[in-house]
C-alpha cells in the first residue's frame, strides 16, 4: 500500500555553489561519510551530491509528518548495480522508502515513495 510519495528537483549549480562556498562544512552538515564517498569517486561531483540533496526532501515530503527528520537521519546509498536505497536514522519509521534519482547538465531530480 502507498502512503506517501514526494518528489524533488535542484538545480545542480546551486550545489556546486555551495560546496565552492562552504566546502566540507557543508558537505557534513547535509552528507553523511558513505554519501561523500560515493560522490567524490566521480571526477564531477556536484551532480551526484545534487541527486541525493533532492532524494532527502523527496523522502522528507513522501513521510510527510515527521518534522523531526535532519539531513543526516536520512542516508542515500546505492546497491551494487548502482540503484539507489535509502537509509533511516529513525527506529520508530517501520516503512519502506523506495526513491529514483536522475541528473541532467543543469538539475537533478528524485523521487520518493513510502510504502507499507
Ligand atoms: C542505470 C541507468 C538507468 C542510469 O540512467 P542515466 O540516464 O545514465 O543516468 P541518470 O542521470 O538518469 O540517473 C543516474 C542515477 O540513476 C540511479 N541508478 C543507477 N543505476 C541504477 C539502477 N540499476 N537502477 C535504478 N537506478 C539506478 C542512480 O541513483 C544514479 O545517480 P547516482 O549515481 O548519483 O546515485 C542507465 O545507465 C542504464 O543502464 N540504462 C539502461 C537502459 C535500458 O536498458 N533501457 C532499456 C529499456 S527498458
Amino acid at each position: 500500500m502507498v502512503l506517501g510519495i514526494g518528489t524533488d528537483i535542484i538545480e545542480i549549480d546551486r550545489i556546486d555553489k555551495a560546496i565552492q562556498r562552504w566546502g566540507d562544512g557543508f558537505l557534513s552538515h547535509v552528507f553523511n561519510k558513505e554519501e561523500i564517498e560515493y560522490a567524490r569517486k566521480y571526477k564531477f561531483s556536484a551532480p551526484h551530491f545534487a541527486g541525493r540533496f533532492a532524494a532527502k526532501e523527496a523522502i522528507y515530503k513522501a513521510i510527510g509528518d515527521n518534522k523531526n527528520l535532519g539531513w543526516k537521519d536520512i542516508k542515500i546509498l546505492n546497491d551494487p548495480n548502482g540503484k539507489p536505497y535509502c537509509v533511516l536514522n529513525d527506529r520508530k519509521f517501520v516503512n519502506k522508502i523506495l526513491i529514483s534519482i536522475s541528473h541532467t547538465r543543469n538539475y537533478a531530480v528524485a523521487s520518493a515513495v513510502v510504502t507499507k
